[in-house]
C-alpha cells in the first residue's frame, strides 16, 4: 500500500480535531499525520499520542510553506475567521501546491452552486481558487451542524422556546462527529480527479427540533416562527448590534428558502451507514448542557 502524509488544519478545532482522532482511528499511524495549529498548547493531547505538530497561521504564508512540506493529503478545515476567509484559504491552497500536496480537501458549504446563505460567498470563492490552483481537489459541502442547535439546548428547555424566522425550511444538518468521519473517508480514497459531495443528514425544520427535544426532555418547548424583520428586532433587543442581527436573520430567511436542505445520500454513502439522528445528537449533547 502506497504510504501518504496527512495533514489536517484547524486540528485544534472542533472539526480538525475529530479529523485527526479520525485518521488514527482508521488505523493511519501517529507518524504520518501532521496537526496544523496556531499554537502547540491546544493540540497537546494529539502531539503526545505521536501525531506530528506544525505551527502556521492562514495569515503567515511562510509558516504555511514549511508545515505543509512533507504532506501528501490535505484536508483545510474552513477558517473561523468569517471575512478574512478567502484570503487566508488562499494562502493554504498556494503553500499546498507549493509544498507538492497531491490532494486537498476542503471543508465549504452545502449547496454551494446556488444558495443563498450569506457565509456561502467565502466558499464559493474558494472552490474557485482550488479549482484555479489546478490541485486535485475533493470539496466537502457540508451541512449545517447540528450542534449549531443542541449547544443552546439549555437555553432552549430554560426558556421554554426556539426563536426563530426559518418557518418550514428543513436543514440537513448532521453531527461534526458524522462530518469528520466522512472528511477523512473522502481523503483516505484513492480516486482520481476532483469531486464534490454534498454532506447532509436526516431533515428536520425548527417545529421539529422544538418537539424532539419536548420528547427526549420532557420539556415543553415551543418554536415560535418571526418575520425577518420581528426575528431582526428581537436579536438586538437580546443585545447582538445591527449587523449581527441582520446578519443571523439572513441566515434564517437562507434557510427558509431551502439552502440548508439536501436529499443528497453522500454523507450515508461516506460514513457507510445512516448519520447520527437527530434524537442522539440531543441525547448527546443532554450529558453536556442540561
Ligand atoms: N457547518 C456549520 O454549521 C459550521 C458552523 C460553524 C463553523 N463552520 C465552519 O467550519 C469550520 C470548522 O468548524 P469548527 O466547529 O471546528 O470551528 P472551530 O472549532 O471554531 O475551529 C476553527 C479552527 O480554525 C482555526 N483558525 C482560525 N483562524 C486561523 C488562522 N488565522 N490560522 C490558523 N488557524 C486558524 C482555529 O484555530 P485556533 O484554535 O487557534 O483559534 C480552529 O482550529 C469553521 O472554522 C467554520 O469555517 C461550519
Amino acid at each position: 500500500m502506497t504510504k501518504f502524509v496527512f495533514a489536517v488544519t484547524g486540528a485544534s478545532g472542533h472539526l480538525g480535531r475529530l479529523a485527526v482522532q479520525e485518521l488514527l482511528a482508521r488505523g493511519v499511524p501517529s507518524s504520518d499525520v501532521v496537526a496544523v495549529a496556531r499554537s502547540r498548547g491546544k493540540v497537546a493531547d494529539l502531539a503526545e499520542r505521536g501525531v506530528n505538530v506544525h505551527v502556521a497561521d492562514y495569515t503567515r504564508p511562510d509558516t504555511l510553506r514549511t508545515a505543509l512540506v512533507g504532506v501528501n493529503r490535505l484536508l483545510l478545515v474552513s477558517s473561523s475567521e468569517a471575512g478574512q476567509r478567502l484570503a487566508q484559504h488562499t494562502n493554504v491552497i498556494a503553500a499546498a501546491k507549493a509544498a507538492g500536496v497531491s490532494r486537498i480537501a476542503y471543508t465549504g458549504i452545502l449547496n454551494a452552486d446556488h444558495t443563498t446563505n450569506p457565509l456561502a460567498g467565502e466558499h464559493q470563492e474558494t472552490e474557485r481558487a482550488l479549482r484555479e490552483a489546478g490541485v486535485p481537489f475533493i470539496a466537502l459541502r457540508n451541512g449545517w451542524y447540528t450542534e449549531n442547535y443542541t449547544d443552546r439546548l439549555e437555553q432552549y428547555v430554560e426558556g421554554g422556546e426556539i426563536v426563530g424566522a426559518a418557518g418550514r425550511g428543513r436543514i440537513s444538518a448532521a453531527s461534526r462527529q458524522d462530518y469528520a468521519v466522512a472528511a477523512v473517508a473522502a481523503i483516505l480514497q484513492d480516486s482520481e480527479g476532483n469531486r464534490t459531495y454534498e454532506l447532509g443528514g436526516q431533515s428536520f425544520d425548527l417545529f421539529e427540533l422544538a418537539e424532539t427535544i419536548t420528547k427526549l426532555t420532557g420539556n415543553n418547548v415551543k418554536y415560535r416562527d418571526l418575520s425577518i424583520d420581528k426575528y431582526r428586532d428581537a436579536l438586538q433587543q437580546s443585545g447582538l448590534d445591527e449587523n449581527a442581527a441582520e446578519f443571523v436573520a439572513a441566515i434564517d430567511a437562507s434557510i427558509a428558502r431551502g439552502d440548508l436542505e439536501t436529499s443528497s445520500q453522500d454523507l450515508e454513502a461516506l460514513l457507510g451507514h445512516p448519520a447520527t439522528s437527530l434524537a442522539d445528537v440531543i441525547g448527546e449533547a443532554r450529558h453536556h448542557h442540561v
